[in-house]
């Protein structure tokens, strides 16, 4: 029998929006957490930049420390949880400590996405366990639930809003008719955002969540590099009012990946898409994250609640918390690895070049308004093989250009980026066109 602990001590990397609420929720649930580990659970330190920032709620008796050597080379420390985000010193602080057989527990999805394999071949090696749920979703299980609860279904189909500060933004301009800048700082306010928003706003902080869970549901290593990529910048609160009334959907910024039908290949893109009122997905709004996944045998499952926020982002990293400190109280932690690292070896299905990707798209031009243009644009998507399903312009917003909105049939990324490039050459085309996809099933 191996043998039993009765206490397990936890350090903080970080004190931020998420390490702050896992000091207060570890603190006010204490009693339960407790009883499900069955071993009493310490915060004995926590290593931050600025020893002298207030900490409001930190509770007493937790070392806070500038000092990494304080918390990594400490040798009471059994589980290292690492909530200070960015790629360096986070990614030395994480191989250190799991060289050090301390278990991890981390929400850093830049570093998962980037050093995955490293991570993972580094903690096999030294028989420690990493668990990363919040690295995805926020409060929303979704990591443990495709990579336990599915383990039986090959996946064929995932489709997720997997940024909550984009998924603010878009549903304050669409519902409360906010600014973009005003929902930002919105955001900013609510601890939702990257210290960098550019993550968020640009796409990466999807994008590596992406490659984080396609990793997982996927059986091969899905890298950012794969991955198909445009942000939420540029979409106006008229380009959503528009695909409401004109098309009958809503404006999401959705992370996708799916095997292809015709050849089994892989297509990942995280981009802004226009979805229909009735999608599962469309409802989920604000700073909630929703993730739809297709197994072969499940069918279809939804995981959706709040995606970013220090309380959401804390129930996820102390449920890991809560799985490593079992193991060390009862001696088995590292025994079996949380995430199957080899994945290379179950499958190597071609990952579809992002320019050959094919969607449907719905495109806004600003167009001169004069007899001709709408002619001109036409022949340009023709001349592009690209078939257009509806073309909507409204004289309203007549003054000496016009917005014009063309959605399509499916076709190429790549035959889109020349055909925009095209419309722009044409004297009647400004050149600040917005393209989105258009996840709606062809008739
Ligand atoms: P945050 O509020 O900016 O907090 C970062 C913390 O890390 C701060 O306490 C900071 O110290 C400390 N820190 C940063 N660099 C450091 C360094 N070089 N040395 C020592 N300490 C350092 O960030 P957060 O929002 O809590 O996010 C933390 C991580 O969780 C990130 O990886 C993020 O992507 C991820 N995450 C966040 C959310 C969310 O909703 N916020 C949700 C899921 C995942 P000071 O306080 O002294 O500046
Ligand atoms: N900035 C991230 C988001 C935090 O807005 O979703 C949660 O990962």
């Amino acid at each position: 029998m191996p043998k039993t602990r009765k206490k397990v001590a936890v350090a903080l990397l970080g004190l931020g929006t998420v390490g702050l609420a896992v000091a207060e929720l570890l603190e006010k649930n204490r009693q339960l957490i407790e009883s499900r580990v069955g071993a009493s659970l310490e915060l004995k330190s926590a290593l931050v930049r600025d020893k002298a920032k207030a900490r409001p709620g930190l509770p007493p008796g937790v070392v806070v420390t500038d000092d990494p050597s304080a918390v990594l080379d400490d040798p009471e420390v059994d589980i290292v949880v690492e909530v200070m985000g960015g790629f360096e010193p986070a990614y030395a602080y994480l191989r250190r400590a799991i060289e050090g057989g301390k278990h991890v527990v981390t929400a850093n999805k830049a570093v998962l996405a980037k050093h995955w394999d490293d991570i993972f071949h580094l903690a096999h090696d030294r028989s420690v366990d990493v668990y990363i749920e919040a690295s995805v979703g926020g409060g929303i299980p979704c990591v443990q639930a495709i990579n336990d609860g599915l383990a039986a279904n090959r996946i064929e189909r995932l489709t997720a809003i997997i940024n909550g500060t984009t998924n603010y933004i878009l549903t304050g301009m669409a519902s409360n008719g906010q600014s973009f800048e005003k929902a930002l700082k919105d955001a900013q306010a609510h601890g939702y955002a990257e210290a960098d928003p550019s993550f968020d706003l640009d796409g990466m902080d999807a994008c590596h969540k992406l490659a984080i869970l396609g990793s997982i549901a996927f059986d091969q290593r899905v890298r950012v590099e794969d991955i198909h990529l445009q942000g939420i910048r540029g979409i106006s609160k008229q380009d959503i009012d528009i695909a409401r009334v004109e098309m009958g959907c809503v404006v999401k910024h959705l992370a996708m990946a799916r095997v292809r039908r015709s050849d089994g290949a892989l297509e990942v893109q995280v981009v802004p898409a226009l979805l229909p009122l009735d999608h599962p997905l469309a409802g989920v709004d604000g700073v909630n994250n929703g993730v739809l996944v297709s197994g072969d045998a499940v069918g279809e499952v939804l995981f959706s609640g709040r995606g970013a926020g220090g309380g959401p982002t804390a129930s996820a990293v102390i449920s890991d918390i809560i799985f490593v400190a079992r193991n060390v109280a009862v001696g088995v932690a590292g025994r079996v690895p949380s995430i199957p690292y080899d994945v290379e070896k179950v499958q190597s299905r071609r990952i579809v070049p992002a320019e050959e990707i094919s969607n449907r798209f719905f495109v806004r031009l600003t167009a001169v308004d004069q007899p001709g243009a709408l002619a001109a644009i036409a022949r340009v998507f023709a001349d592009h093989a690209i078939s257009i399903s509806s073309v909507a312009q409204n004289e309203k917003e007549k003054g000496s250009t016009v917005p014009v909105y063309v959605s399509t049939y499916s076709a190429p990324e790549r035959a889109m980026r020349e055909c925009v490039a095209a419309l722009e050459r044409l004297p009647t085309v400004r050149p600040n066109t917005l393209v989105l996809r258009l996840e709606v099933p062809e008739a």
